[in-house]
């Protein structure tokens, strides 16, 4: 049981599991229970501060993919907080283990921060970490801290789970939600009993009632099942052959087999805060082998 600071990482260890957080991006990038791992890590992820982490769970702040909207159109993908060595602000509870990191403009990627707004957005970011014997709970606070002006942004967990056959996988809860397919850049509704994976899939979720648990399903058994609190959206991604080839950092080649990304966030549109406010958000991801199905 504990927390350990080795410089640029923190291990957390309760009885039967462990978590692993790079401070780089706050990343999780190991999660295992009674030794089994549950994220996916890309054998050819940069762990040295390099690029983002291909793998296990980066943090998608303040802009979800590439925005043309007024303050964002100049930052790269998913921001910078998957770019930034998080400040690490120590333990907090001792059992279950848990442990905070901040980010600030202090420590935000200079670079790509000044490219959000012109560097103009007064921020706070509160990340906690619970390693719990069934689960992993990572919640987010965000705070305006600047004392005249408003801004928004977009968050997500951008969690890699990891599964033995991607062939084999259903994700399930999703029926009748409205979805925006990004690989053919239409709007329809969720019309399949449950997501199947046969060729490069790309999809956000919108608005889906946070009562549901996502499920992902192997061969009939549940793998893995992930919660929300305030956290609308959910991308769904496999990047398939295509894609995964043309990623450098993603190894080995045939690796989205093992992989599905489920990753709930607020990105449909923004949240706004008006100078001092807050925001809170929850990512739960739990074991546990009932199938639940959820109707809209
Ligand atoms: C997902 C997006 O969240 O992230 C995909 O929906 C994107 O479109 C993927 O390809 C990976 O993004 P990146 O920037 O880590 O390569």
């Amino acid at each position: 049981m504990g927390v350990e600071d080795l410089g640029d990482k923190v291990v957390l260890t309760s009885s039967n599991s462990t978590a692993t957080i790079l401070k780089y991006g706050a990343t999780i990038i190991s999660w295992e229970i009674e030794g089994v791992e549950q994220l996916w890590l890309s054998e050819g992820a940069k762990l040295d501060g390099s690029k983002p982490v291909r793998g296990g769970i980066p943090l998608v702040f303040p802009v979800f993919g590439k925005s043309n909207e007024t303050g964002f159109e100049n930052l790269p993908q998913h921001g910078f907080a998957r770019n930034s060595t998080w400040e690490f602000l120590g333990q907090t509870t001792e059992n279950p283990p848990t442990v905070q990191f901040a980010l600030s403009p202090e420590q935000a990627n200079e670079e790509i921060y000044s490219k959000w707004d012109n560097g103009d957005n007064d921020f706070t970011l509160f990340l906690t970490i619970q390693l719990n014997n069934d689960n992993l709970t990572t919640s987010i606070e965000v705070t305006n801290s600047d004392s005249i002006k408003s801004w928004k942004f977009n968050w997500l967990f951008h969690t890699y789970l990891k599964i033995n056959e991607i062939e084999d996988t259903l994700v399930n809860n999703l029926p009748g939600e409205l979805c925006y397919d990004q690989i053919i850049a239409e709007t329809y509704k969720e019309s399949h009993p449950a997501i199947d994976f046969h060729q490069e899939l790309d999809r956000i979720y919108q608005n889906v009632s946070t009562d549901k648990i996502i499920q992902v399903i192997e061969l009939g058994k549940v793998v893995h099942n992930v919660q929300r609190e305030n956290l609308p959206d959910i991308v769904v991604w496999n990047p398939w052959i295509e894609k995964s080839s043309n990623m450098g950092d993603f190894q080995p080649k045939d690796g989205y087999h093992k992989m599905v990304c489920i990753e709930p966030g607020h990105v449909n549109d923004f949240v706004e805060l008006k100078p001092g406010q807050s925001w809170s958000a929850k990512q739960i991801i739990y074991k546990g082998d009932v199938i639940k199905l959820q109707s809209i």
